[in-house]
């Protein structure tokens, strides 16, 4: 098996993760022939088939074949990046690599799409996962919107004194405008735990205790590089299944992706529409 950690050149300590971001940039204008992208979409568990509906795929490439991005460690994650052009013109950057923190290869692995996508040109990021509910009412296959979240890696991608404000990271005028295609659709606290073991009972209590209504593996650490890079943020979590302690049966990565694969046309439907109105 070829080992995605050599010849990155992000695990180099002394390279400036914004240069390679940058020189991704160029390799995706040069392979897909879209100079710049207005909106990114990074698309997780279940969410997958969102990219044939949001508009036309001008270009698909491997995501190996842009600089700095590793090999996909996951069955149901797509390791590719599309060009997709919405009906209204935009320019939609879909990416199908999504590096997890429980890699560990490191933050700036985990937010190099994120900082890629902002050096394209993109000023809208779209973050969605599949996760576990804390709420009672929620029910497996059921999307809901971000509307904060919890840093509990205790790792972050801002380096050296970088003092960056979090208020309204999962934009509040995106969650209103999500909400005008679906009315019925509920927010709630995103946790990220670091994984890749799902949560305790206990962890997710402590989730509960400290205002958490989601528990997941991503995206807290991509929300803050993308408000860093200057982007406004949406945040969608598929709930695949309610977190460990809440369902009384035990978790599975495989009952996880099921979930993902029978909600996909509604929530692939539901992301299409919100992305094309932004
Ligand atoms: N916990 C963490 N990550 C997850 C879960 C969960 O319950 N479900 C899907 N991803």
């Amino acid at each position: 098996m070829s080992d995605s950690t050599t010849d990155n050149p992000l695990d180099d300590p002394a390279a400036d993760p914004f240069a390679v971001a940058a020189q991704a940039a160029d390799d995706i204008a040069r392979l897909t022939g879209v100079d710049r992208h207005d909106i990114a979409l990074t698309l997780g568990s279940g969410w997958g088939k969102a990219a044939e509906l949001i508009g036309e795929t001008t270009a698909t490439i491997d995501a190996t074949d842009v600089t700095g991005f590793g090999r996909p460690a996951l069955e149901g994650h797509v390791g590719t990046l599309r060009s997709v052009v919405t009906a209204r013109g935009k320019r939609v950057l879909v990416i199908g690599a999504r590096t997890h923190f429980y890699e560990g290869h490191g933050v700036r692995r985990v937010v190099h799409s994120v900082r890629t996508a902002a050096a394209t040109g993109a000023k809208t990021m779209v973050l969605t996962n599949g996760a576990g509910g804390v709420r009672h009412e929620w029910h497996p296959g059921q999307p809901v919107l971000i509307s904060d979240h919890i840093n509990l890696t205790a790792a972050s991608p801002l380096e050296g004194a970088t003092f960056i404000d979090l208020t309204d990271l999962y934009s509040l005028r995106l969650r209103d405008l999500a909400r005008t295609i679906d009315p019925t659709l509920e927010e709630g606290v995103y946790c990220q735990f670091r994984g890749p073991q799902y949560e305790t009972p206990a962890e997710v209590r402590m989730a509960k205790a400290i205002g958490g209504h989601i528990v997941g593996m991503s995206t807290a650490l991509e929300a803050i590089a993308a408000r860093q890079a200057g982007m406004e943020i949406l945040g969608f979590s598929l709930i695949t299944n309610l977190a460990a302690g809440i369902q009384t049966t035990p978790l599975s990565h495989q009952e996880v992706i099921e979930a993902g694969r029978q909600a996909e046309p509604v929530i692939s439907s539901l992301l299409a529409r919100v992305i094309g109105a932004l």
